[in-house]
């Protein structure tokens, strides 16, 4: 067995790797080539970012297309940095064209421009909390001035939630829709974060693009993907076994692709259950520091929810005696803060059956300890 991995668990390396969604891609690219803009919505790890990065390498060449993910973004003007250079660094490729642009649009900025010992600048922004609007206004002259058509696909929205300046999406949203050669994707995993800007009246962005909520991969679709590298290289590979691991991890991308990496490295193919349990306490055990760190920096009421969570699995009701009597979880208005909490900080998950652990394997950690 030579052959590369072919189950990711990081990155887009192109079609072979990448299972289905046909769907999705075929309705982004519409909604791009009919001049909409598209929120994607979904969990963590059901492969948002996946889709984003398949469907721009299938649109048509006309278009340029930006990517970039403001997960790491904390304030307005970290954001204008990111934008601002991204956008002028994708779409202005010759030197002379960039310090045109930097100059028309940016002069009042003072963008640090070095030039290259190979021919290119290097430059930076570095904004100031105070230019961030101005920067941003101009960000948007650039883009509106584009004979081209452009994609910009923004990864982790919800987290303009959390900047201090507030409403940030109100003001993007003001901009955005000016641009008549620029389409968006929106592409956030916080619900809340991402409903209320998005689906809910009173949002910034309410009834403005087109919405894809993403679910899991088809079991059988995915299946047969799997199946394809192991009947490749003669390895065997158990049908049972494949739907046993899609069940434990609810189809969720990222976990399939996590255990089904580690199960093609034994090089034994996948030939029983045994073979995605082994795999699993690997991932599980690759975690556990990091798991107990999580584990023990919550309070002792966090600890009992988390655990009554996963070993319930769903919780539809929280606050319900039979919830609380089965854990001897105390009183209910504790307990309810305490969800609310753990909600909020993204270990609790509300799905429409229920509360559940959001990281799965983190869930079946939790369970294997004694209540
Ligand atoms: N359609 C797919 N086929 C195969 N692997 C995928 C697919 N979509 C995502 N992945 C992989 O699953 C993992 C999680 O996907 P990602 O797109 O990062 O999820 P999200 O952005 O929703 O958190 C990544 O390792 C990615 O490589
Ligand atoms: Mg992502």
């Amino acid at each position: 067995m030579n052959r590369k991995n072919p189950f990711l668990t990081a990155g887009y390396e192109g079609p072979e790797t990448f299972c289905d969604r046909e769907r999705e891609t075929a309705e982004l690219i519409a909604s791009i080539e009919n001049g909409r803009n598209t929120t994607l919505i979904a969990p963590r790890r059901y492969g948002k970012t996946g889709l984003i990065k398949n469907t721009l390498s299938k649109l048509s060449p006309e278009y340029d297309r930006i990517y970039i993910d403001i997960y790491a973004t904390e304030c307005l003007a970290d954001f204008v940095n990111l934008f601002a250079e991204s956008c002028v660094a994708s779409l202005e490729t010759k030197r002379e064209k960039i310090i045109t642009a930097l100059g028309r649009f940016f002069g009042s900025l003072r963008p640090t421009i070095s030039p290259q010992s190979d021919g290119s600048v290097k430059w930076s922004f570095d904004i100031a909390e105070n230019m961030a609007k101005d920067s941003l206004s101009a960000t948007f002259d650039f883009l509106r001035e584009r004979e081209r058509p452009v994609v910009i696909a923004i990864d982790e929205f919800q987290q303009v939630r959390n900047y201090p300046e507030g409403r940030v999406e109100a003001l993007l949203r003001s901009y955005i829709q000016f641009l008549p050669n620029v389409r968006f994707i929106f592409a956030g995993s916080a619900m809340h974060m991402m409903s209320e800007m998005f689906v809910m009246p009173r949002g910034a962005f309410y009834n403005s693009t087109d919405i894809l909520s993403l679910d899991v991969i088809d079991r059988s679709v995915y299946q047969s993907f799997a199946k394809k590298f192991f009947e490749d290289d003669g390895l065997s590979f158990s049908d049972e076994s494949f739907q046993y691991l899609y069940a434990r991890f609810s189809g969720v991308t990222w976990y399939i692709q996590a255990t089904m990496n580690r199960i093609w490295q034994t090089g034994n193919g996948l030939r029983s259950n045994k073979d995605v349990d082994s795999a699993i306490d690997t991932l599980i055990g690759n975690s556990n520091l990091v798991f107990m760190d999580l584990f023990r920096s919550q309070s002792d009421a966090s600890m009992a929810v988390l655990k009554a969570v996963a070993k319930s699995g769903y919780v539809s009701k929280p606050t319900g005696k039979e919830f609380l009597n089965t854990y001897s979880l105390g009183a209910a208005s504790t307990v309810a803060s305490v969800v609310s909490n753990l909600l909020q900080k993204e270990l609790l998950y509300k799905t429409a059956d229920g509360i559940i652990v959001y990281d799965k394997l983190f869930a079946q950690w939790l369970k294997r300890m004694a209540l």
